[in-house]
């Protein structure tokens, strides 16, 4: 077989075993193309996607706009390093900071990178602003957090099985419950040194848990009174993904720093973002930190281009609508339904919770049901799946969907 032979399924699938590092599960679909909601596997079998690469792709697969981009980038400048200007990061910078608002964008590449980005910009910060003895920064997280798989982000999970044997950790951080004021409170109350406050908007990876309204803004004024930085990880929520351009916009709070990731290239190639005000980023100073291809010409038109696509196509909009239909639609069935016994989330970032236990495999088989029946979606933890679709779908193809799901979710009722 030579190298680019085309496989099928079960071929594509034993190569992965048998030469790729078993770090992930995949459901057994094998994929070779997508376009806007749908993807296509190497049979040709034609299904909507409802995981969107874990909400990198909500501009839908290959959007003209952003392959065009991509493609006359990759054709005449690709990769200069930063030892060097290049002539499209200053512009992607200008256009992120505008549409964000913020002075000053660090570029980076993964959504992991970036957490860690905002991580040693807070501590930076803390020595050096606010005055904080050197070393003794603490950052406080919150519990079933997902930021990333290197090892200090790890070091704050309480998730056994990405936290196990990878040892010793990175200290200087504090764990309290998610979507708890009070807990928040109490640890700046009794700690001079905490410098800053990293959450999710809506805990993504834990099962697109939704925090009680008010809860950001509180978060936000107790970082004002503490001085703190509030850190707002959006790599998952932002990007017109929860019905606003960022899950933070539902209660108009403005984070002190910003991690964005995922869908700031519409799933076309790996950019992320750390963004924040003068007072804040000047602390970074040549040489604190980098990436050979963080800022790349590349990933600057990608990333402009995915972020015109979310403006003139009014993603944000869509996905708050077709979110609502969605949730009014599921709820319509779990009213009746032994299997469902909930759906919660937030625009188009949604999950819903199977009545089973937490470690049974009725999430999983329906998984595997959903797409035998043309819909992909993927369990979170345990019984949980989340639903995600690309924003750019259509109300008819929504209702289209929920039919798909329900029918799937009836076989499984008793
Ligand atoms: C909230 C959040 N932060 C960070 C990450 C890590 O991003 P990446 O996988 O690109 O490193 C993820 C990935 O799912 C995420 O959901």
């Amino acid at each position: 077989m030579a190298v680019l032979d085309q496989l099928n399924s079960q071929q594509a699938i034993d190569l992965e075993n048998k030469y790729g590092a078993h770090n992930y599960h995949p459901l057994p679909v094998v994929l070779s193309r997508g376009e806007g909601v749908y993807v296509w596997d190497v049979e040709g079998k034609q299904y909507y996607d409802f995981l969107s690469a874990y909400s990198a792709v909500n501009q839908g697969h290959c959007h003209p706009k952003i392959v065009g981009a991509m493609t006359s980038q990759a054709q005449t400048l690709t990769l200069t390093s930063r030892a060097f200007y290049n002539d499209m990061l200053g512009k992607y910078e200008k256009f992120a900071c505008e549409y964000f608002g913020f002075d000053k964008l660090l570029p980076m590449n993964t959504g992991a990178e970036a957490v860690e980005t905002a991580l040693k910009l807070c501590r930076k910060w803390a020595y050096e602003v606010k005055g904080i003895e050197e070393n003794e920064a603490d950052i406080i997280v919150c519990e079933n957090n997902f930021h990333g798989r290197t090892t200090t982000i790890i070091s704050f999970s309480n998730d056994p099985v990405a936290r196990e044997h990878f040892g010793p950790y990175t200290k200087g951080f504090i764990k309290i419950p998610y979507d708890n004021v009070g807990a928040l409170e109490d640890v700046l109350k009794n700690n001079p040194n905490v410098a800053g406050f990293m959450a999710e908007p809506i805990q993504g990876e834990a099962g697109v848990y939704v925090p009680s309204e008010g809860y950001l803004t509180k978060a936000k004024d107790l970082c004002e009174k503490y001085n703190v930085l509030f850190i707002a990880d959006e790599v998952q929520t932002g990007i017109a993904r929860t019905g606003k351009l960022l899950a933070v916009d539902h209660e108009n709070v403005k984070p002190d720093v910003l991690i964005l990731g995922k869908a700031l290239s519409g799933g076309a190639y790996p950019v992320s973002a750390v963004l924040a005000n003068n007072n804040i980023m000047d602390v970074i100073k040549p040489g604190n930190h980098g990436s050979t291809f963080g800022g790349n010409p590349v990933a600057a038109a990608v990333a402009i281009a995915a972020l015109e696509v979310i403006r003139d196509e009014n993603l944000a909009e869509n996905a708050d609508k077709l979110g609502q239909l969605f949730r009014r639609e599921m709820n319509k069935y779990i009213e009746t339904s032994s299997i469902v016994n909930l759906v919660r989330g937030k625009g188009l970032l949604n999950a819903i919770v199977i009545n089973d236990d937490e470690d049974s495999d009725t999430a999983w088989n329906i998984c595997l049901a959903l797409r035998d029946n043309g819909l992909l979606a993927k369990p979170t933890h345990g019984n949980i799946i989340r639903f995600a679709p690309p924003l750019v779908m259509t109300e008819e193809q929504l209702l289209d969907c929920v039919s798909i799901i329900t029918k799937t979710l009836k076989q499984f009722e008793d």
